[in-house]
Parts: C-alpha cells; sequence; structure tokens
C-alpha cells in the first residue's frame, strides 16, 4: 500500500461517490473463506500436462509453471490482512528440444511446400477451419471463465473478445471465398495465359499479446492457417490457461503438424527463430522482444515480420470541442480495460481554454467507473495482470509529481495490491517518464497547450505512430490538422477515441508500431505471396490447359468457384 503521490485539487462533487482510499480498494477483493458469488464463475485449478506437437498432445515430464490471478483473498474483513493471489493451474514450461520438435512437425507438414495442407484446395481447407469454428464454439463459457481470471478482463468483455474472435473466423472464412472466387478465372494479356492466386509462404510462428490473448493471436493464427502456412503458437505470456479448452479442438479439427501449440519463455521462441525454418513472424507485442525474435533469424531477409508493437496514441482537444463527447470517449480511450490497450489513448493535449473544465469532468467521469472484479457487474477498473505494474504506475505518477505535474482527479494515484485507480497527471512535460513510455495502465497525462504547434511536434518526433484522436467540432480547425497527421499515423479518428475495429478496417501503425496490415482481408494477403501459372495461348497450351481444368487435376490450376 502507498498513499497518494500529491493531493488532488480537484473538488469533489456533492453527487458522486466519495473518492478510493488504498483500504477501500483492498475491500474489493474477495475475503479469504467467504464463498465466492455465483458470477465468479470460479473454478478448480486447471492441470494443464501437454503441448499440441504434431498431431498428439504430447504430455510434459519437465518444469511446469504455477499460473496465479491478479485476483487475490484478503485475510479478515475491513479490507486488513494478507493478500492472496488465486491459483489457477499449472502448465508446462517447455525446452528447446521440445520446441524444435514442434519445428519439425511444422516442417513436415510444409514438406517444401508440397504437403498436404500448403497443398489442399481452398475449399477444403475452410472445411477444416469450420470444424475447428464448431468445435470451438462449443467451450465459449470455459475460455471466457478462464480469461477473466487469467487476466481480470470483465466477463463482458471477455464474452465480446470470445464474440468478436468467432466473428473474425467467420469474416476470415466468407474474405478468402472471395478472393478464391476472383481468382478462379484466367487473365489473357498480350497472348499469355494465367491464373495468379495466392499461395503460402511456410512455417509461420505466431505470438499474440496478454491483453487479447485469445483475439489478437487468432488474428494472425487463423488467416496465416487458412491461407496454407502450418503454424506454431507460443501462448501469451498471461492468458495461457483459455488454450486448455481449445487443445482437443486444434488436434482434431487439422492435420498433423499443421497447429503446434506451446506454452513457454523466450528459451523456445529464440530456439525456434535461431533454427531458420520459420518464414513468417506474426508478433503482437514490445519492439524490443520482436527485434531479439528477428535478428536471432539466421536468413532475415527470407523472414516475412507482421508485426503490432508499441504505441503511443494522443488524442488532441481543441478549444471547439463538444466536452460532452470528448470526455466520453476520453474515459473509454484512456480507461478501457484499464487502459490496456495498443489503442487507448496514452496522451491527451487539451487547449488551455478548456483545461479547467476537462479536468473537473474527467474528474467526475472517473468517479463513475466501477472498480472491483471482473465479475462485478457494470464493472470497468480490475486488477492488472502483469506483476509490479501497480508500482510501475506509482512510479510513474510519483515522477510526474517529482516534476511538478499533479494528481488531477479525486482517489488518482491510489493503489492497492493489483488494483490501481484511474489517474490523471496535469500539466505533463517531456521532462517525465510518462510523457515518453508507455504506461499501458490506468495513468493518462494531460499536457495544456495553446499553439497547436506542440501537439503536432509531439506527434511528428513521437517514435510511434499508430493513431490519433482529433476532438473539436470546426471544420477548419479539424481539417488544418487531418492532412498533416494521415502522414505520421495510420488512423485519424474524428470526435472519437483510437480503435482496431471494425477489422474490415486496415490496423497498422508508422515508424515502431508496427509492419505489416491487418484486417479480415489484409491478413490474408500478409500470410500468402502472389503466384502464377502462365503459359503462351498457342492451341496445344490451350488444349493442355482446358484437360487439366476440365478433369480437375490441380488445386492450382482450377476454374472451380465456391460457393
Ligand atoms: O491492444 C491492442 C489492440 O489491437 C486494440 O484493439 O482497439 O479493438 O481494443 P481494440
Amino acid at each position: 500500500m502507498s498513499s497518494q503521490p500529491t493531493a488532488s485539487t480537484a473538488g469533489p462533487a456533492a453527487n458522486l461517490a466519495a473518492a478510493h482510499t488504498p483500504e477501500s480498494l483492498r475491500t474489493l477483493f474477495p475475503v479469504a473463506g467467504q464463498p465466492l458469488p455465483e458470477a465468479a464463475h470460479a473454478f478448480a485449478p486447471i492441470e494443464q500436462r501437454t503441448c499440441l506437437i504434431d498431431g498428439r498432445l504430447e504430455e510434459w515430464p519437465g518444469e511446469m509453471q504455477q499460473v496465479f490471478s491478479p485476483i487475490g483473498e484478503i485475510d479478515g474483513t475491513g479490507g486488513t490482512g494478507g493478500f492472496t493471489p488465486r491459483l489457477l493451474g499449472r502448465c508446462p514450461i517447455l525446452d528447446e528440444a521440445a520446441a524444435l520438435r514442434a519445428v519439425d512437425a511444422a516442417d513436415r507438414a510444409w514438406a517444401d511446400g508440397m504437403g498436404a495442407w500448403p497443398t489442399m484446395g481452398v475449399a477444403e481447407r475452410i472445411r477444416h477451419v469450420e470444424d475447428f469454428a464448431r468445435r470451438m464454439a462449443a467451450r465459449r463459457t470455459e475460455v471466457v471463465r478462464i480469461m477473466m481470471w487469467e487476466i481480470c478482463k470483465s466477463w463482458q468483455d471477455a464474452s465480446g473478445e470470445f464474440d468478436r474472435t468467432m466473428e473474425y473466423l467467420r469474416d476470415t472464412i466468407d474474405a478468402l471465398k472471395d478472393l478464391d472466387r476472383a481468382s478462379s478465372r484466367f487473365v489473357i494479356e498480350k497472348g499469355i495465359y494465367a491464373q495468379i492466386r495466392r499461395a503460402p509462404l511456410g512455417p509461420v510462428l505466431c505470438m499474440g499479446p496478454y491483453n487479447y490473448p485469445l483475439n489478437e493471436t487468432f488474428c494472425t493464427l487463423m488467416p496465416a492457417l487458412i491461407m496454407g502456412n502450418p503454424v506454431i503458437v507460443k501462448t501469451p505470456r498471461l492468458g495461457r490457461l483459455l488454450y486448455s479448452p481449445l487443445m482437443e479442438a486444434f488436434r482434431d479439427a487439422f492435420p498433423a503438424g499443421v497447429v503446434n501449440i506451446l506454452h513457454g519463455d523466450r528459451r523456445i521462441v529464440k530456439p525456434i527463430m535461431a533454427s531458420g525454418r520459420i518464414n513468417v513472424l506474426a508478433f503482437i507485442g514490445s519492439s524490443t522482444a520482436a527485434d531479439a525474435l528477428r535478428l536471432a533469424h539466421p536468413h532475415p531477409h527470407r523472414l516475412r515480420c507482421v508485426l503490432g508493437l508499441d504505441a503511443k496514441n494522443a488524442g488532441i482537444v481543441l478549444d471547439c470541442a463538444d466536452m460532452d463527447l470528448t470526455v466520453a470517449e476520453a474515459l473509454q480511450g484512456s480507461f478501457s480495460f484499464n487502459g490496456q490497450r495498443c489503442t487507448a489513448l496514452k496522451m491527451l493535449f487539451v487547449h488551455e481554454k478548456r483545461l479547467e473544465e476537462f479536468l473537473a469532468r474527467m474528474d467526475e467521469g472517473i468517479r463513475k467507473l466501477r472498480i472491483g472484479m471482473p465479475w462485478d457487474e457494470g464493472v470497468r477498473i480490475t486488477p492488472l495482470p502483469v506483476p509490479g505494474k501497480s508500482a510501475y504506475l506509482d512510479d510513474l505518477v510519483r515522477d510526474a509529481a517529482a516534476h511538478g505535474g499533479r494528481v488531477a482527479n479525486s482517489g488518482g494515484g491510489t493503489h492497492a495490491e493489483t488494483l490501481y485507480h484511474p489517474t490523471v497527471v496535469c500539466p505533463a512535460t517531456p521532462q517525465m517518464r510518462v510523457y515518453h513510455e508507455e504506461q499501458f495502465g490506468p495513468v493518462i497525462p494531460v499536457i495544456p497547450f495553446t499553439d497547436i504547434e506542440t501537439p503536432v511536434r509531439y506527434v511528428v518526433g513521437s517514435q510511434y505512430g499508430q493513431q490519433l484522436s482529433i476532438f473539436g467540432n470546426d471544420p477548419d480547425d479539424v481539417a488544418r490538422l487531418i492532412d498533416p497527421m494521415v502522414n505520421q499515423v495510420c488512423r485519424v479518428n474524428i470526435n472519437s477515441q483510437c480503435q482496431r475495429g471494425p477489422d474490415t478496417f486496415p490496423f497498422t501503425g508508422r515508424k515502431d508500431s508496427a509492419e505489416g496490415t491487418l484486417s479480415v482481408s489484409d491478413a490474408l494477403r500478409c500470410f500468402s505471396i502472389r503466384t502464377l501459372v502462365a503459359a503462351k495461348g498457342s492451341d496445344a497450351n490451350k488444349e493442355l490447359l482446358t484437360s487439366i481444368l476440365r478433369d480437375r487435376r490441380s488445386n492450382f490450376l482450377s476454374n472451380d468457384f465456391i460457393l
């Protein structure tokens, strides 16, 4: 426990709940010895002893990792007493030899591009993915409840993540059908007859982040698979057990070696990359980790990287902003899932003329955000899963305070165990760590400005380039920012928080924020390459091509139309 770094100066409004204290935050955790509510969907610890390698659930006899929830029990009522995190289960920490068995398996499934999976017809691959989708849908409740306990996404948001993933799967199938239909005809150009299709690239290493452990893993895994690539998934560092209910579905829906699922840490991913047998790295996480993985590959020019990396998206609140809408979006953008989204608003530039109004409204809004356990109805702020995160955020706030920033909302800076109260720091300056570091938590720095060049210089000078939000209603002021800003980031949001969705929109970033573009259709392109079969239009060639097509002798050279 620690006290607030600086006292709030925002005045309390009479009709709002009193700000939290560390003691009151502690009372939000379950109490030892008392039954959990039914909504907690509690479960007995899961002993996940297997990994999926070469179509078999291999028993792992070695080192195991204990998986704890960020939710713990408090001994004694009234928020006093010790805090014991709940043990959720155990899962393997594989070694290099196991990792290389998965590489061998993926390599066999690829078979230099001649394996059954990479040469299979699109319609048949789609049938495998549809079979998997049916099996996955049947495990929804288990996946959602484990996700809720592992990373403390609220029940509603964890359910949303599952459903969004299922929808992404269905949309991916539809997008591939469209792509295949468009490629099922010949192109005739300058007397040359050609059929142009997208072909797979080879074994893919797929790693998703802890904040979207299911969805952002599947957003690369499924397009990679359906395009004919064998895949090795290394489960996220947090959000591993939620894969347990899906292991059999993966085993049963796909041929051996096509999907391999490994639990472990850098001790397995480095050797996988160093083997030189991975052709695509699909990674969502920090740029430091991505760089280390890329550099471990002996032939980096052969490696395609699809990366979603760091971001520090700014919101610019102009003096012409609609404050109701701006504050609602700023609260969502800064604090949904506790600010643990790569697209979260992580810097807010607010025009001096509207600053006091903005801070007061943010304070009011934050006090309406329910803090609690992820099963609590309407909860918005939940325990943070990364070990030591509260202490890190506290350091950021203290550092800001030491450089002249104040906590500008009631209860800001308060924390207890894994719960951290949403915090607004103002004024933030370049001397502060929070100005530069991606906080990935519920602390938002506010920078007052009078000259629009202040936020513009920040965005231009930033090493990141994912998205930006502009809040304002004056068409001249907003338009003046749009043209220069679209060349700094990859999505400019008007009067709205930053976000990835809808998933059919291109999602990417400039500078250190991303490599490759993800969306339902873009992802299919990321995991494939255009290949064509071409022949001069001589009578003999036409007869040859017709015979191949008529007798369906090739999966690639085919004018079958998927209905
Ligand atoms: O964490 C990064 C995610 O891509 C953000 O996605 O905007 O849908 O929450 P979202």
